[in-house]
């Protein structure tokens, strides 16, 4: 409390997420009534209850200042910080904050989840050290500031789990990549005196690598450092492509899909869906499709007969793909 101010007092029931798996039973939501300062965090409400009310909840916490990341939770169903996130502005219409562990990981108890499941074997495999080109350097390699701009933006990074947490490919596939791990990857890639680019590439194009960015942008605006993963996500794919590398070993329809698009824009204007689906999966997968197709042509999606005229201006388009082709290595 600052001197001479009075603290004003709020009332806030905190729901918060209670599980032991080890003592079995199921997961509940236990409300806890607290009247808190006005401008108490998530955090600061955790705390209360932990050594006023019940000292056998338990949550992760280090530094209460948005510096260290350790704080993740979902709080009324979305991924926060809980030490920058203030009770007054969460709270509902009718005083409550619920309080839960992020999606899609391996609760240890109550807001306490498995965070090497969630990060660091991800953050592993994509050989979070630096490969220098040779062992040995006969001097300092100095760097100038544009080229450690991205690899500091990169280095960011504190771990918090948001982006994984907003992410909209993992809730479906828990063993892909995510943006954490893939930032991670970029902080090499974009590093000049790193020696493993192509084979990062390659890794990183396999299946459950960065092709399986959707692109939804959760990722950016989740990320409470700024370091805009999904757009590192596309920094990685630019530079991939740019080496000639796109696709990995095992997912060879990321290539046909990506020549494909550019194909079916440059030769219309626009983008031939029939051509990419049968273009990229082949005449035998595409029966795989064919539940899909129903239901796009049950709501009016697929043109019948099906036909992809070319757009007024195609000609320009193709102009500015030839153009991009001259100078392209
Ligand atoms: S990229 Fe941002 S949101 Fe993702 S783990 Fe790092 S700091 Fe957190
Ligand atoms: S406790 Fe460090 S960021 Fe919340």
């Amino acid at each position: 409390m600052e001197a001479g101010r009075e603290t004003v007092l709020m009332q806030a029931t905190l729901k918060v997420y209670r599980h032991d798996p080890d003592a079995g039973g199921k997961p509940t939501f236990q409300p806890y009534p607290l009247e808190l300062p006005e401008d108490a965090t998530v955090l600061d409400g955790l705390v209360k209850i932990r050594e006023e009310l019940d000292g056998t909840l338990a949550f992760r916490a280090s530094c209460n200042r948005g510096f260290c990341g350790e704080c993740t939770l979902r709080i009324n169903r979305g991924g926060r910080l809980a030490c920058m996130t203030r009770v007054a502005s969460a709270r509902t219409k009718e005083g409550e904050v619920t309080v839960e562990p992020i999606r899609n990981v391996r609760v240890l108890k109550d807001l306490v989840y498995d965070v090497d499941q969630l990060l660091w074997q991800k953050i592993k495999a994509v050989e979070p050290w630096l490969q220098p080109t040779v062992s040995q350097p006969e001097r300092e390699h100095v760097l100038s500031d544009e080229q450690l701009r991205p690899v500091r933006n990169a280095m960011k990074c504190y771990y918090c789990g948001l982006c994984d947490e907003g992410c909209s490919v993992i809730p479906f596939d828990n063993t892909f990549l995510g943006p954490a791990a893939l930032t991670k990857a970029y902080r090499f890639v974009s590093d000049p005196r790193d020696g493993a680019r192509a084979h990062r590439l390659r890794a990183i194009g396999e299946p459950r690598g960065m092709w399986d960015c959707v692109h939804c942008f959760e990722a950016d605006e989740h990320c409470p450092r700024g370091i805009g993963p999904t757009h590192r996500i596309m920094d990685l794919r630019d530079a991939a492509v740019g080496m000639g590398i796109k696709s990995g070993t095992r997912n060879p329809q990321v290539a046909r899909h990506y020549d494909s698009f550019a194909a079916s824009v440059k030769a219309s204007g626009w983008l031939d869906e029939g051509r990419l689906a049968l273009e990229t999966w082949g005449v035998r997968r595409i029966f795989d499709l064919l539940p899909v197709a129903w239901r796009a042509l049950r709501r009016g999606k697929l043109p019948t007969p099906y036909r992809h005229p070319k757009r007024p201006g195609a000609e320009r388009i193709s102009r500015i793909f030839e153009k991009v082709e001259r100078r392209s290595p």
